[in-house]
């Protein structure tokens, strides 16, 4: 008889997006006059900028040319977006060779895949964190512990010599909390992850969304590449959740057990992947020519506008929050000590605005609430003027 992968009887039901799902519909079915706007999701509204059309465009009129058609590409990346990566990193005062970059369709599955090439491991993640960490861990098994971010360490939480790991997740800026390390903070976990022969993996998909003067690759810290993996996306940056496509780094310094885990990772994408689209690679290279990096830019700054609407707004009503400055997202503690599930009905009945319970994200993030600058300027315009309308009142 085959059996199954039994660690998925150990998966959480993935209820939060679902469960907010089912109260917008119940109470919008309640109230069909009610103008419900959504700050919840981390998706992009913005449309892909021109240069990346244009670039698409053209790539599929290759495709229909013999002389000039494209089959199966290399598994790691055509050497033209490689090459751009590596550029674009050296902007950042990073050197990277193209070997140690592999275009992916996405961060979410390498962040998955890369499990692939470790042992039974155990595992390190903060608390409140993206749930795939947890998930892809708790399928293969994995025991995982939690460092507790807080208001105290202002949701970046440090090394902690009682809570070793072999494998140690961060993403700054952060999914959910919008929080960034500094190049201080992270050198502590870099030198952490080093003398414990950890592995750090890294994810820098909102690194894009930096203003101040905060790293935004891993490889800024030194001592990073023998000791960090990093996982990188053109989803939030350039408007890419649907087209698909990111990137991961692993440093030719990084050995474990005497044995390169980037020759590893070539082993395994080799062997289990085939490669992005070359459309969708010739797309996300233009995203690093002067117009592509002059769009993206323009689209960054609007949401970023949007970012300070929500806490300019949250500034007046005096509500304790983080983020926002380094990233889409604004996690702020609940008004009046509300639960996160109290507060999001409050808020959907009260100003028709729906955005993502903390707690959904993990226990520590009980009693706060994630929003989002994904949205139109109107729409956060119309959300913020509801939001202090009634929270001014109470
Ligand atoms: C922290 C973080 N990492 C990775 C991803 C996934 O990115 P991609 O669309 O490239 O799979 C997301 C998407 O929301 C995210 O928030």
């Amino acid at each position: 008889m085959a059996t199954i992968n039994q660690n998925y009887w150990n998966l959480k039901e993935s209820y939060l997006f679902s469960e907010i799902a089912s109260r917008v519909l119940s109470y919008q079915k309640a109230h069909p006059d009610a103008h419900i706007i959504r700050m919840g999701i981390g998706d992009v509204t913005l449309p892909l900028p021109p240069a990346v059309i244009d670039a698409m465009h053209k790539a599929v009129e290759e495709m229909g040319h013999a002389e000039t058609f494209h089959g199966y590409g290399p598994e790691q990346g055509y050497h033209f977006l490689r090459q751009a990566i590596g550029d674009y990193y050296k902007q950042k005062g990073v050197c990277l060779l193209p070997e140690e970059i592999f275009i992916s369709d996405g961060a979410k599955s390498d962040l998955g895949n890369i499990l692939d090439i470790l042992g039974d491991n155990s595992v390190l993640v903060t608390d409140p964190v993206y749930p795939v960490y947890v998930d892809t861990n708790k399928m293969s098994g994995r025991s995982i512990s939690y460092a507790q971010a807080n208001q105290q360490n202002h949701f970046l939480p440090m090394p902690d010599p009682h809570l070793t790991a072999d494998i140690i997740y961060l993403c700054s800026p952060n999914n959910p909390t919008g929080a960034a390390y500094s190049r201080q903070q992270l050198k502590e976990w870099v030198d952490f992850a080093n003398q414990n022969d950890s592995v750090l993996l890294f994810d820098a998909a909102y690194e894009a969304f930096v203003t101040e003067d905060l790293p935004r690759s891993i490889y800024e810290i030194e001592g990073a590449k023998t000791c960090a993996i990093e996982f990188c996306s053109f989803s939030k940056t350039a408007g890419f959740t649907g087209t698909r496509c990111g990137y991961t780094v692993v440093p030719l310094e990084l050995v474990r057990q005497e044995t390169s885990l980037n020759k590893l990772w070539l082993r395994r994408q080799t062997t289990k992947f085939n490669g992005v689209p070359y459309i969708v690679q010739r797309g996300a290279a233009a995203v690093f020519s002067p117009e592509g990096q002059e769009q993206v830019k323009h689209n960054i700054d609007y949401y970023r506008h949007n970012a300070q609407m929500i806490t300019d707004t949250l500034d007046k009503l005096g509500i304790w929050y983080t983020g926002g400055k380094n990233s889409p997202y604004i996690w702020l503690k609940c008004p009046h000590d509300m639960d996160s599930w109290t507060f999001f009905d409050f808020l959907l009945e009260n100003a028709h605005v729906v955005g993502t319970p903390g707690e959904g994200f993990g226990s520590c993030g009980e009693g706060y609430f994630r929003l989002t600058a994904f949205s139109s300027h109107e729409m956060t315009r119309t959300a913020m003027d509801r939001f202090y309308a009634i929270l001014r009142q109470k």
